[in-house]
């Protein structure tokens, strides 16, 4: 395989062909869990072990979100983490921080422990690619320490010189996908229900939350929104959150092994690395996501480092996805909206969910118990945080810009006959313009471009072929379809 392959993450191919059945009539639960993903099944699981009823209901598979295409680090060292939470929130914030990361981990290591999730203890490290980058390491030692972490700097186990290290040690990486799916499994049953294929449209807050999907309407006394980036509009999420999309490869090694190291540097570029089995993993060339004018040759970049630095034989898989941060840099955990006592959300988990949203699913469990929980307010989506206004503004800001701008821009081929096959452009439809893609076999898929969101302009992301949003990241197929929200309906079709 070749990194022009068609991208699938890795762990997407442990998904059953058989699944859970949709949401076909109209049932009642405790608790109302809105998306399958790590977050989601993690939350009905403990709520489960509280006593509840609950319903997951998920718009495609379980487990098949950015939880199944990421690089499957679980680990409370998370690049330079430390250094930005006590940089705009101070030492506490920090210790907060760090405390809950350990106990994500600690809480995989047990939720994992009977799962066949091929789950291993290997340590963590943040380092210096450059000797530009050894300073912020350094920085962040220092702030780690603080708050909490028993660092070290001990040497990595890769082939590249690096310039400073931190190493924590006994962290986790695991199958990602098996590790929901075996969740799900302990989810389903005695009263709980998981439904696949059950895109929720709309969410009724009241004594009894209605949550309503194309099939049917579950009524509980609960609702938690896990579906990553939050699909209400209610809460001013969308001000508040950027997406920012990755990429990864996985490469077959012609001698050697990976590194057990789980590891990334702070820099630009950005080299993560991770391992499944024999299989090295490289991540990065992130960018903000919806962003104009990208292409596969991100892939390309992440392979050419592992084939400098190992003998690779062969890149097998590849894949993206994307991951929201909170404009102060903390995960946003509690209440959707100030006034909600119903509806919870847990988001804004920076490239670090697979920790992040075991924590947030703990501090969830606990506010719909009724218990204490020493991490809610700290993570509270409702928190005042001054230190982050100038980048709301610019987040802000942006969103307008391609609200407005956009609409201003030009077509881009006048006729589809123009269109090469494998491609996309943008044609003039009347007195607006439609997004139209030309599939290998010569077939054309017309949509149109203003994203059912809050109608900001897609643009056609060529690694993935897909149309994504600039605004807040919601993404379609080239017939439309809802492939990531914050959307919940599809592009309409436009002729061609
Ligand atoms: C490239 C990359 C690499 C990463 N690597 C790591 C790593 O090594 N370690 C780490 O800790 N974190 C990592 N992350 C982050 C981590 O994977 C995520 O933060 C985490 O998986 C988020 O889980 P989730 O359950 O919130 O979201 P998801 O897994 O996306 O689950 C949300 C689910 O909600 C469903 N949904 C959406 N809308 C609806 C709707 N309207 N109705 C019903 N269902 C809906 C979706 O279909 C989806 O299945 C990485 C992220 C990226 C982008
Ligand atoms: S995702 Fe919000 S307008 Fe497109």
């Amino acid at each position: 395989m070749t990194t022009t392959t068609a991208a699938q993450s890795l762990w997407l191919k442990a998904l059953p062909a058989d699944g859970y059945p949709p949401l076909q009539a109209d049932e009642t639960f405790d608790v109302a869990v809105i998306g399958g993903g790590i977050t989601g099944m993690t939350t009905a699981l403990l709520l489960k072990q509280a006593g509840l009823r609950v319903a997951v209901l998920e718009a495609g598979r379980v487990g098949s979100g950015v939880s199944g295409n990421n690089t499957a680090k679980v680990t409370a060292l998370q690049s330079t983490v430390y250094s930005t939470i006590t940089r705009k929130h101070g030492e506490y914030a920090a210790r907060d921080y760090a405390a809950a990361s350990l106990a994500g981990v600690t809480k995989v290591g047990e939720l994992g422990a009977d799962i066949d999730c091929d789950l291993r203890r290997r340590p963590a490290y943040t380092y210096a690619l450059a000797p530009g980058e050894a300073e912020s390491v350094e920085q962040e030692a220092r702030a780690a320490a603080k708050a909490g972490l028993p660092i070290t700097s001990d040497p990595m186990d890769v082939p590249f010189p690096v310039y400073a290290t931190i190493k924590l040690a006994e962290q986790i990486v695991f199958h990602p996908t098996k590790y929901v799916l075996g969740l799900a499994a302990k989810v389903a049953g005695d009263g709980c229900q998981i439904y696949e294929h059950s895109r929720v449209m709309q969410v009724e807050e009241g004594q009894q939350c209605r949550v309503r999907t194309g099939g049917g309407t579950v009524t509980a006394d609960r609702v938690v929104v896990a579906t990553h980036y939050p699909i209400l509009d209610r809460g001013l999420f969308f001000a508040r959150l950027e997406p920012t999309r990755a990429y990864c490869v996985a490469a077959k090694l012609r001698s050697g092994s990976p590194p057990e190291s789980l590891a990334i540097n702070p820099g630009t570029p950005t080299r993560s690395l991770s391992s499944s089995g024999d299989l090295l993993i490289v991540a990065g060339e992130s960018h903000p996501a919806g962003q104009a004018g990208v292409g596969p040759e991100r892939y390309e970049e992440l392979a050419n480092f592992a084939r400098e630095y190992w003998d690779v034989e062969e890149i097998t898989h590849r894949w993206s996805a994307q991951d929201p941060t909170a404009y102060d840099n903390l995960p946003m955990i509690g209440t959707y909206t100030p006034r909600s006592g119903r509806v919870f959300v847990a988001t804004a988990f920076m490239k670090w969910g697979l920790s992040t949203s075991t924590f947030a699913a703990m501090i969830l469990a606990d506010l719909i118990a009724g218990r204490e929980n020493p991490w809610a307010e700290r993570f509270s989506p409702h928190r005042m945080t001054l230190s982050g206004t100038p980048t709301l503004a610019k987040l802000n800001a942006k969103v307008a810009v391609d609200l407005v701008g956009d609409r201003l821009t030009p077509a881009d081929a006048n006729d589809v006959a123009e269109i090469p096959e494998g491609q996309a452009r943008v044609v003039r439809d009347g007195l607006g313009k439609k997004g139209v893609y030309r599939d290998p076999d010569g077939h054309l898929h017309g949509v149109s471009l203003r994203c059912t969101h809050l109608g900001c302009l897609v643009r056609f992301n060529a690694a993935e072929i897909s149309w994504d949003c600039p605004c807040h990241g919601s993404r379609f197929d080239v017939d439309g379809n809802v492939l990531e929200g914050p959307a919940t309906k599809p592009l309409p079709e436009r002729e061609v």
